[in-house]
């Protein structure tokens, strides 16, 4: 691969507790994050440096890297939309809303939605705009590369892993989605809308 770049994460993301959610759980999480970005630099390195003639679908380092790499990418990108949108103050604002109201007919029934994936996935619920049709999907992620869909946008990312929660709530995961709806910062996932210019598919 030419041109590889390392990733960084931003240092210092969480300095308070938020509602519901507190500083010493965001922390750790947030040193999980960190390590998915770091793995992600470690691999791609090592796949450079790697013998190619040496593939083999049984085991090969090769092979194995590449395995390893859509977990370690998936798991910053999805971290990335997850941290970077849970420090607002729930209320649902901008174009965003308008788009979940024509694809689910309101917030509320997005919101159930949500709730569902969220409460029967493994790993992730995540509100995606899908080019496939032009509209919001609610997919459901068992892991960070396991139902994984090309060619979607993550637009809202909801981690419902235990560490995500378990320090806070224990095993109660509904307390804690219903938390992250709080703390939802919707400017951010507008600035998701407006990057990909999806108001487009919605007629603006
Ligand atoms: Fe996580």
């Amino acid at each position: 691969m030419k041109n590889r770049k390392d990733f960084v994460p931003d240092p210092n993301l969480f300095t308070k507790d938020l509602d519901g959610l507190s500083l010493k759980m965001l922390e750790a999480h947030y040193k999980l994050y960190e390590g998915y970005v770091k793995k992600t630099n470690e691999i791609q390195a090592a796949f450079d440096a790697a013998d190619k003639s040496a593939a083999n679908g049984i085991y090969s380092p090769v092979g194995e890297l590449k395995r390893q790499e859509t977990f370690a990418v998936n798991g910053m990108k999805l971290h990335e939309v997850y941290f970077g949108h849970l420090q607002g103050d729930g209320k649902p604002s901008g174009d965003l809303v308008g788009m979940i109201e024509k694809d689910f007919g309101s917030i509320d029934g997005w919101k159930e939605e949500m709730l569902a994936v969220g409460m029967s996935s493994r790993g992730w619920a995540i509100l995606a705009f899908d080019y496939r049709d032009n509209r919001l999907h609610v997919y459901g992620s068992d892991a960070h590369n396991i139902g994984a869909v090309w060619a979607a946008i993550p637009v809202i990312v909801l981690d419902v892993y235990e560490h995500a929660y378990a320090m806070d709530y224990g095993i109660s995961r509904k307390a804690y989605i219903d938390s992250f709806f709080k703390n939802l910062d919707w400017t951010f996932a507008g600035k998701i809308v407006s990057q990909f210019e999806l108001t487009k598919y919605y007629g603006k």
